[in-house]
Formats: structure tokens, C-alpha cells, sequence
């Protein structure tokens, strides 16, 4: 099976073609069903849609796409579904059906928290979160924990016995287990790694993910891969990867964007 490749296709002939239980980490960000076609304005041709005819018809065409997933996924794995308020609560509940992860599988609902520009129409709160769905095939799977800051109280030092406390410029705080709230900036219109793809992702987020549920030499998996931004995360962090995309513009600029890391092989082919 090659690896470090993108696959230019829809997901679902794609996977078929991919032996079971053969990757270690899949992470998508597919469509959302947000009834709407997703484009940077002046790049007409790095489109996509994002339409679909109730939440009904999404699920409907996630669902094969899913099983497929679950299918390669070994089953020390563990699977990341991005998505938001339009379907999360929906595609929750088919995460946790038996024929796919399983309620009990469930190990995270992880909330992207970022800024962007755009308000609401001042009668509802601003929406500025996406969910992030994290599952894993069983009990076994690698986790390989992080720790954040955790800001004392009143600006000073608790004292506590055999708790280690630091200091920087906004004060005391302590190493805790990391939240499943993560605050990371959105990709913004000055950001370096801009690629103008319409809802590109932020290399900081898939490289948290990544570094968490795999190890070097591991392969992740996207099917939805977009400008490549978690090929380009599991790159840099030494693992293998496959990247999948049904828009010819997205799988040659994911390519290209591997190809700038000078791997000969960040090459892009048609499905078969
Ligand atoms: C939200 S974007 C992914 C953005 C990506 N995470 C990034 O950082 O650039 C969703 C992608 O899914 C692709 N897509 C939609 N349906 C697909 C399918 N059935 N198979 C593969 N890719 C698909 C679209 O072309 C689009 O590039």
C-alpha cells in the first residue's frame, strides 16, 4: 500500500480500495451541511459545496463514507470528526451506533474555540466554536497526554505540597492535563500559512491532534484533506499519511504543499 500520497477521488471508491485495519489515526473535516458553497473570494476554482438537502440527506451520505473509515482504521486507532452546530449533535449519535464507534468509544467532544470576522445579527450569541468528535476504535489506543497552563487565582503562588508552580509574565500557574476546550488561532487573512482554501485549517490544531493519538511512523489518514493540512501536520511530525480529495484544485494544491517539504513522493494520482 503506498503511502505519503493524495488520492484525487471521492473517499468512498477511494477506500475501498485500502486494505482493513491499516491506518493508526483519521482525522476528517468533511462538508458540514451548512447549505452552502464554500469559496475564498478571486478562487472561483478552489470551490466546494457544501449543500445538501436536509440534515437527513447528509447523514445519508456520510454514513457509507464512515464505515469505510471505521473499516481501515486498526483497532488500537482513533478518529477525529470536525464538524459544528449544524449536524454534531446528529452525526454524534451515528458515531455512537454499534455498526460504527460505539457509545462507549467515545472519548471527547473537543471544542475549537477562534476568533474570525463576522458577527451575529446581534439576536443570538456569535457562533465561534466548531466541534471536534474524538472516538476510538476500543479501549486500547495511544494517548499521549499534554499538559497546559492553569493560571493561579490571585496572581500568586498556591503552595501547595508536591505541586510544581511557575511564573511568567501573566503570573503563577501550575501544568495540567490539557481541557477539551482548545483556543488556537483560526487561519486569518494575513496568517503565513494562508493557502486561500476556502475553511483551511490550522497546522497548530491538526499538530496537537496528531501528536497526541500517534506516534512517529504511524499512518493518519484524511479523506477530506482539503489544502492538506493535516498531511502537512503528519508530515512534519515524521508520520506517514495518505490525504483524499474529490476537487482536482484541492489534491494539486495539497500536493504541491508536500512537495514544498521536498518529498519526492507528495505526488497526486487518480484513484486507482
Ligand atoms: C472542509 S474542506 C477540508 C479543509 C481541510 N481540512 C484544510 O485544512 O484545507 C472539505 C473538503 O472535502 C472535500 N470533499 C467533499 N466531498 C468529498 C468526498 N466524497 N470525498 C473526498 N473529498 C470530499 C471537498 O472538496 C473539500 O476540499
Amino acid at each position: 500500500m503506498k503511502t505519503d500520497i493524495v488520492y484525487c477521488g471521492d473517499c468512498l471508491d477511494v477506500l475501498k480500495k485500502l486494505p482493513d485495519s491499516c491506518v493508526d489515526l483519521v482525522y476528517i473535516d468533511p462538508p458540514f451541511g451548512s447549505n452552502r458553497d464554500q469559496v475564498v473570494r478571486g478562487r472561483e476554482k478552489r470551490r466546494f459545496s457544501d449543500r445538501f438537502e436536509d440534515v437527513t440527506a447528509y447523514l445519508k451520505y456520510m454514513k457509507p463514507r464512515l464505515l469505510q473509515l471505521y473499516r481501515v482504521l486498526k483497532p488500537t486507532g482513533s478518529f477525529y470528526y470536525h464538524c459544528d452546530w449544524h449536524a454534531s449533535h446528529y452525526v454524534k449519535v451515528m458515531l455512537d451506533g454499534e455498526d460504527l464507534f460505539g457509545y462507549k468509544n467515545f472519548q471527547n467532544e473537543i471544542v475549537w474555540c477562534y476568533k474570525s470576522g463576522g458577527a451575529s445579527p446581534g439576536r443570538r450569541f456569535s457562533r465561534k466554536h466548531d466541534i471536534i468528535l474524538f472516538y476510538t476504535k476500543s479501549e486500547d489506543y495511544t494517548f499521549n497526554g499534554m499538559k497546559e497552563k492553569s493560571y493561579n487565582r490571585d496572581f500568586k503562588a498556591y503552595r501547595f505540597k508536591g505541586v510544581d508552580e511557575y511564573r511568567d509574565e501573566a503570573g503563577w500557574y501550575t501544568l495540567v492535563g490539557m481541557k477539551d476546550y482548545w483556543e488556537i488561532k483560526m487561519v486569518g487573512r494575513t496568517s503565513r500559512e494562508r493557502l486561500d482554501y476556502p475553511t483551511q485549517k490550522p497546522l497548530a490544531l491538526l499538530e496537537r491532534i496528531i501528536s497526541v493519538s500517534s506516534n512517529e511512523g504511524d499512518l493518519v489518514l484524511d479523506a477530506f484533506c482539503g489544502s492538506g493540512t493535516t498531511l502537512a501536520a503528519a508530515q512534519r511530525l515524521g508520520r506517514r499519511w495518505i490525504g483524499i480529495d474529490t476537487s482536482p484544485e484541492a489534491c494539486r494544491l495539497a500536493s504541491r504543499r508536500l512537495a514544498h517539504f521536498q518529498r519526492a513522493d507528495g505526488r497526486c494520482e487518480h484513484g486507482d
